[in-house]
């Protein structure tokens, strides 16, 4: 039997990078799966993918910072499957701005994608959760642990995102539901080749958060995500995982 076998999972930001990769690895570990992403064409390859490993997948596109909309796809997911086993919150966004010049409509755009996001979710999903014992797990990132320069928004969204499920950890502490936060290091997808640098930017600043062992892969770390949300970790709960190759051991 695979890891994933007989569950459902619903994953956020799956039409590329992280989202994308763990899609794949959950459909080949035998999960049907509930796909959301913002890019329509992207999506559909991911869904493709998922259905070459013979998944069941249900694909969405909705902006995560929607609350309405939120609620609404939880909704459709357990209409269609019956059940909902994990939620991954893996959608996300980092731009770099000097702080001075970030617009209320820049940070509240970090809030929504890294943060309001898996709340209005989570709190969509809980009750389905609860049903089937599942379980949570939340991507925020080294940034949700230490400072990194130009990105008040995303590390304070980020930092917030495990607060957020200290607090569902703490608050579900007397049930089975399951809340665990996985913090990445740097990794080779669009998130990183797409950053736009602003001008006058101290690069040996932003390269503080670069480590000694490069990139990963999003291959490397959907795994970790797979084994968070599977039965082999229900001993894993309110935990705060850093994936980064060292970077934030010391
Ligand atoms: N790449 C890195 O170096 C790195 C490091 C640490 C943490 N992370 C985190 O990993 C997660 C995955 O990022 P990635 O590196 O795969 O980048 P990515 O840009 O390839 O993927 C992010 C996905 O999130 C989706 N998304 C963003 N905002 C959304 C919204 N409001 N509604 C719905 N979907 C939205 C995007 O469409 C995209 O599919 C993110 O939470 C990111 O912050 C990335």
């Amino acid at each position: 039997m695979s890891l994933l076998s007989g569950k459902v999972a619903f994953i956020t930001g799956a039409s590329s990078g992280l989202g994308a990769a763990t899609a794949k690895y959950f459909a080949e570990q035998g999960a049907r799966l509930f796909i959301v992403g913002r890019n329509e064409g992207a999506l559909a390859q991911t869904r493709a993918a998922c259905q070459q490993a013979d998944a069941e997948v249900v694909a969405q596109v909705f902006d995560v910072g929607d609350r309405e909309a939120c609620v609404t796809a939880i909704a459709t997911c357990v209409e269609h499957f019956g059940q909902l086993d994990v939620l991954a919150n893996i959608a996300g966004k980092h731009r770099l701005h000097h702080s001075t010049e970030v617009t209320h409509a820049d940070w509240q755009l970090d809030l929504d994608s890294n943060l309001s996001g898996p709340f209005f979710l989570s709190q969509a999903a809980i009750p389905h959760l609860l049903e089937q014992k599942g379980n949570i797990v939340n991507v925020a990132s080294i940034a949700g642990l230490q400072g990194q320069p130009y990105s008040a928004g995303y590390c304070a969204a980020k930092h917030g995102l495990i607060g957020l499920t200290r607090s569902l950890a703490l608050e579900y502490a007397k049930t089975d539901l399951r809340v665990n936060v996985i913090c990445p290091g740097g990794m080779d997808t669009p998130q990183v080749s797409d950053l736009q640098m602003p001008e006058n930017i101290d690069f040996e600043l932003l390269m503080r958060s670069a480590g000694f062992r490069g990139m990963m892969t999003p291959d490397e770390v959907a795994p970790v995500i797979a084994f968070l949300a599977s039965d082999s970790a229900t001993a894993i709960h309110g935990a705060v995982y850093p994936v980064d190759k060292g970077k934030t051991a010391g």
